[in-house]
């Protein structure tokens, strides 16, 4: 049996639906499952239970501090062993990320997980494409980006999610084994071209200072997101490997459409227009 985790999240809810149509026997584990599924909560440790499970798909649950999200990783992890999981495949963050305000709790699992003497894969992501058009902003029709020139080779959620899938259905074909996952390398720039929109550059001062006014953001997010403005931008992102279309057995796709997508859903106005 899969368990995947964060079940109903973007990565993990992709992984799911690749899963069934391999036609793999997969559970979900999510704070809030759907019939069939577990409910667990990583912030309370005694509501994880791994009994069972072959293959866990770790999907990270960042979005929080270093120490509350290593915490999580590790109380899973925890579970996994007492559990008797046999192979654990953990989604975690490129190799070139790590000037990222976030590397550090993915390094932190990287290392608790070698040390847990489980199987392992570890699949290191790629800035998903998405999140690179979701971080655009709009000033009416002038797209705005701290990105300046950087070229990012993001790929896209679901070609990670497919690739993770692919893992996890044959993962002792795969243990031991780091994944660098990057996707064809493009620039705002070409987002911009597709949406018929004029780019305002934002220096990172300007843009971090949006960010601290901004409301709604968590503090860790302003350094954090001004950490994915300065690595695009300096070009830390920008090489892609081949460790995605060996997975897919294709080329990956481009992220193009996707961060277009994404920008126009950011858009004020969107759902009022769709
Ligand atoms: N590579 C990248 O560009 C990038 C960007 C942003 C984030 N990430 C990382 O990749 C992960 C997946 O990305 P995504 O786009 O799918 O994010 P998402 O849609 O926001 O999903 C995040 C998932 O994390 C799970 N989670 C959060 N707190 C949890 C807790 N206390 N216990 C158990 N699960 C918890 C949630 O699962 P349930 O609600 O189902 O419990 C949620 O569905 C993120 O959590 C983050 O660590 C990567």
């Amino acid at each position: 049996m899969i368990l995947v985790t964060g079940a109903s999240g973007q990565l993990a809810s992709r992984i799911i639906t690749h899963l069934r149509t391999a036609g793999a026997d997969v559970v979900e584990g999510s704070r809030s499952p759907a019939t069939g599924g577990r409910a667990m909560d990583f912030d309370a440790p005694a509501t994880i239970d791994m009994r069972g499970v072959d293959t866990l798909v770790l999907v990270s649950a960042g979005y929080a501090e270093d120490d509350v999200v290593v915490r999580r990783h590790s109380a899973v992890l925890d579970a996994a062993r007492r559990d008797g999981v046999g192979h654990v495949v953990y989604t975690s963050l490129v190799g070139a990320g790590d000037h990222l305000g976030f590397a550090l709790a993915h390094r932190a699992t990287e290392e608790l997980l070698h040390r847990s003497g489980l199987g392992r894969t570890v699949m290191r992501n790629g800035l998903y494409a998405e999140l690179v058009g979701a971080l655009l902003t709009w000033d009416g029709g002038l797209l705005e980006s701290p990105f300046a020139q950087g070229r990012v080779a993001a790929p896209t959620r679901d070609d990670l999610a497919k690739a993770t899938a692919r893992v996890a259905v044959d993962p002792a074909g795969h243990d031991a084994v780091t994944y660098e996952l990057t996707g064809p390398a493009f620039t705002v720039a070409e987002v911009a071209h597709r949406l018929e929109a004029p780019v305002r550059e934002l220096p990172l001062g300007k843009y971090r200072e949006g960010l601290l006014a901004a409301s709604g953001l968590l503090p860790f997010q302003a350094p954090m997101l001004a950490s994915i403005a300065s690595t695009i931008r300096h070009g830390f992102l920008a090489d892609h490997g081949p460790d995605l279309a060996g997975l897919l057995g294709r080329a990956p796709d481009s992220g193009v459409e996707s961060a277009v997508e994404a920008a126009l859903a950011a858009r004020p106005g969107a759902l009022m227009r769709s």
